[in-house]
């Protein structure tokens, strides 16, 4: 079947949990967000994904799944799945999904099986090794370390054999080299498509194919010991093709996870007719104030964010196409990151800007269109991510407690998993029941969707009106990209143009108002304003955080 016009599309994502709670129980569900969908639909994006749905022990919330066929109990049945399937789909939203398969859950039947013995016919679903025998006691079968923290493996004493875990240890990587679980991916993707499901985001993909003996990794890496055996290994581009035809036949869109992937080897994977995937989430984005992980801070730097937009849209130029992101549930929320909380309006505004105009497809992560912000909480135990959890008890465990909290308060993913903030009613009207599931921010009062659909000149009514810009607009939908003044460390600058059409975005990240010198074609023209954050924009001057989209008038 032919493949619909993804790149046409923004994306917005739902973590369901947190996202709105329509039972009454204190847990965000599929019931809630039926009753949400006209509120998506009006935002003016094309397509949902949904984080996982299916059933979970929730040691990493969803990321664990125990059963690829059905739907988590707290979020509903699979009737209710199909009615918001049937409805979105009335709405002209796509529903992609959430394919987990580099794991499941340590509570998989395939699991199970697996950990009973060596002759059952899931036995080599999983990486199973023999330990390393050392005078001092057994050893793990290699120095890999988990994205989570620890040891990449864990022994289990029926089967008197280690399994590798890249995630939390509750999360055992299946063993794709066997051709009987490739197959049974295929099945799970035929599963959902049949049922009329557009697509799949797939989770960490390119760790799916391990470099053959699992050797050694590097042993002074302080974080992901190993990785450079995994990822994008030496049969990924082989299984990523026979899944792709899977998807072919359905003309489903596959947008692939891909940690640590840069611009050359993302190319392999995006570009022409016979590409394995349509688009990549990366993650380079997201280091503009850490290293490698928001677990390692370190003060933002808009150069470093500006250097990363710019590597991707020049890389893909002409080849691929990007996904768009600035938040997602693994991310604290981005105006706490990079934006300012004096200007809190104008720098979630500004950030909307800076990504949603670049070529490619903007995702709204649930809560970024009104400027959620991050969670503080008091102490660890109140920390449910299992992510924090481990970073907090095994890495830096010489520094003194409050730094460690420190780096909690800066990193942790729980703070993009708060329920979203709909009204000013008691738990921010996610739920009505007397607890939610998790900590609601107490500034829902302040920032809430309720109080923002009033303001005309709210966040969330500037990512309706960038959405809908975008959308509307050739010039931003296909232009070309181009940066200026890219050494700036107060601003943003940078152009679209399409054959004799140019739009230009002007954003300062600056808290004072700055001047700016605008590029030479762009000099002694009156442009009409697209869009803007603040009253009365001139061109070449920006207040604080003020963004700025023009349009070259055509010459007569
Ligand atoms: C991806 C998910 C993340 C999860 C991890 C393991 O990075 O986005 O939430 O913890 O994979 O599945
Ligand atoms: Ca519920």
């Amino acid at each position: 079947m032919e493949q619909y016009d993804f790149r046409r599309m923004s994306i917005y994502q739902i973590w369901v949990r947190s996202f709105c709670d329509g039972n009454g129980d204190g847990i965000g569900d599929l019931y809630g967000v039926y009753d949400k969908l006209d509120y998506i639909a009006s935002l003016g994006v094309d397509a949902i994904w949904f984080s996982p749905i299916y059933p979970s022990p929730n040691a990493d919330f969803g990321y664990d799944v125990s059963d690829y066929r059905a739907i988590h109990p707290d979020y509903g049945t699979m009737e209710q799945f199909q009615r918001v399937l049937h409805r979105a789909h009335e709405l002209g939203l796509k529903v992609l999904l959430d394919l987990v398969i580099n794991h499941t859950s340590d509570q998989h039947p395939w699991f199970l099986e697996s950990r009973k013995g060596a002759d059952n016919p899931y036995s080599d679903y999983y990486f199973w090794r023999d330990p390393v025998i050392r005078r001092k006691g057994n050893k793990p079968p290699n120095n890999w370390s988990s994205q989570f923290a620890g040891s990449a493996w864990e022994y289990a004493p029926e089967r008197r054999q280690y399994y590798l875990h890249l995630f939390s240890k509750n999360q055992p990587d299946l063993n794709m080299d066997n051709p009987r679980v490739r197959e049974e991916i295929k099945d799970i993707m035929r599963f959902w498509l049949d049922m009329g499901v557009d697509g799949f985001r797939e989770d960490v993909i390119t760790y799916i194919s391990k470099r053959e003996g699992l050797p050694n990794g590097l042993p002074w890496l302080p974080v992901v010991n190993g990785m450079h055996h995994y990822k994008d290994g030496p049969n990924l581009l082989r299984y990523l093709a026979e899944f792709r035809a899977v998807a072919r036949k359905y003309g489903a869109v596959q947008i692939g996870e891909a940690p640590m992937t840069g611009v050359k080897r993302a190319l392999r994977y995006v570009c022409g007719e016979d590409r394995v995937l349509d688009m990549l989430i990366q993650f380079q984005p997201m280091m503009a104030d850490c290293f490698l992980t928001e677990y390692l801070h370190h003060a933002f730097s808009l150069r470093k964010l500006k250097r990363a937009f710019s590597r991707w849209q020049y890389g893909l130029a002409g080849r691929g196409w990007n996904a768009l992101y600035l938040e997602n549930h693994d991310h604290p929320r981005i105006v706490s990151r990079y934006g300012s909380a004096r200007y809190w309006r104008e720098s979630a505004t500004a950030l909307a800007a800076s990504y949603i105009f670049q070529q490619g497809c903007p995702f709204v992560y649930q809560g970024q269109e009104i400027g959620m912000t991050n969670i503080r909480l008091n102490s660890i135990e109140q920390y449910l991510d299992v992510a924090s959890q481990n970073l907090y008890h095994m890495f830096h465990k010489n520094e003194p407690q409050e730094k460690r909290m420190q780096r909690i308060h800066v990193s942790s993913r729980d703070s993009a998993r708060t329920p979203v903030q709909w009204s000013g009613a008691p738990n921010a009207g996610f739920t009505t029941a007397a607890e939610p599931w998790f900590y609601v921010n107490q500034n829902y009062p302040n920032i809430n969707v309720e109080r923002q659909e009033r303001e005309p000149d709210s966040i969330l009514n500037f990512y309706r009106a960038a959405l809908a810009l975008r959308k509307g607009n050739e010039t931003l939908l296909r232009g070309d990209y181009r940066e200026y003044h890219r050494h700036s460390g107060t601003h943003y600058l940078y152009e679209r143009t399409l054959g004799g059409e140019r739009i230009l975005v002007a954003i300062s990240f600056a808290h004072h108002p700055i001047r700016i010198r605008l590029p030479e074609p762009w000099r002694d023209q009156s442009p009409a304003l697209l869009l803007s954050n603040y009253p009365d924009p001139a061109p070449g001057a920006l207040r604080p955080y003020e963004a700025q989209v023009w349009k070259m008038r055509p010459k007569h």
